[in-house]
């Protein structure tokens, strides 16, 4: 029970690795908010998490939006009286170049990825502080440390989560509140799947090539909940602003 105590918020927590680390912090005691843009998916989610005896409240929530990212916050606090733990994890990708993203899908990639972190710092450090520190852990991606092909708005934006990372660890340090993020590689979710889509290629050869990597098979997103938890608990107390990539190997 290493999160026994732990007020959580995850968010895109109605599927993939989301899903997977809100039963994760579950299992490890923590009062979890399953927070998600799909509102009924997240009640499901919510809903397992009571079926097995845990304790979860569902949001139906944008994250981009900051009247959507403060009634996540007063929610949390309303139910569970604080908030020590926030997983950052909603995001979206598009496969495309300069040439062929609009300005608006460019604003709603950076609206989804970026603008929600510094959202939720917005209105959960205060939080935080005043209950004597956190842990925030935002999901950036293998494609934050290094650039990848036809995905010019998701490399960027991953780019900054991890650079704010470093910059919230900075400023929200001496307040007890570490800031990590978690680099995946290629996990087992729709968002793969969408891709294939997206870059209009076979769904069984796309996947097929997410196992070109030293271990030689995609991540689960329950490898990648494993990470957020130590990050998420005390295990980790002299931890903070740095980037653990959760890749099988060789991406970053
Ligand atoms: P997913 O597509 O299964 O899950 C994303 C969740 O975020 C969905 O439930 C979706 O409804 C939610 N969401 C999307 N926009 C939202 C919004 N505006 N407000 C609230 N919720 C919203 O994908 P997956 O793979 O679980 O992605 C989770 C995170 O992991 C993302 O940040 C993604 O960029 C990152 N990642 C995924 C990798 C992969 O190979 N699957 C690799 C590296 C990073």
């Amino acid at each position: 029970m290493r999160l026994k105590d732990k007020r959580a918020i995850v968010t895109g927590a109605a599927g993939g690795i989301g899903r997977a680390t809100a039963l994760a912090f579950a299992a490890e005691g923590a009062r979890v908010a399953v927070v998600d843009i799909q509102g009924e998916a997240a009640e499901q989610v919510a809903e397992e998490i009571r079926r097995d005896g845990g304790e979860a409240v569902a949001v139906a929530a944008d994250v981009s939006a900051e009247a959507d990212v403060r009634r996540v916050v007063e929610t949390t606090v309303g139910a569970y009286g604080g908030v020590d733990v926030v997983f950052n994890n909603a995001g979206i990708i598009r496969r495309t170049t300069a040439l062929d993203i609009d300005v608006d899908e460019w604003d709603r990639v950076f609206g989804v990825n970026v603008r929600s972190i510094y959202l939720m710092a917005k209105h959960v450090v205060p939080v935080m502080a005043e209950a004597g520190g956190g842990s925030i852990v935002n999901t950036g991606s293998g494609w934050g440390l290094k650039g990848g092909g036809q995905a010019l708005s998701y490399c960027a934006s991953k780019g900054a989560v991890v650079n704010m990372t470093r910059a919230l660890a900075i400023d929200h340090g001496p307040q007890g509140i570490r800031v990590n993020s978690v680099n995946p590689g290629d996990v087992n979710t729709g968002m793969l799947r969408d891709e294939a889509r997206q870059l209009g290629q076979d769904e069984g050869s796309f996947l097929a090539e997410s196992a070109d990597r030293p271990l030689r098979r995609m991540g689960e997103p329950e490898e990648i909940a494993a990470a957020v938890v130590w990050l998420a608990s005390d295990e980790s107390s002299y931890v903070t602003g740095s980037a653990l990539v959760v890749d099988g190997g060789g991406i970053a």
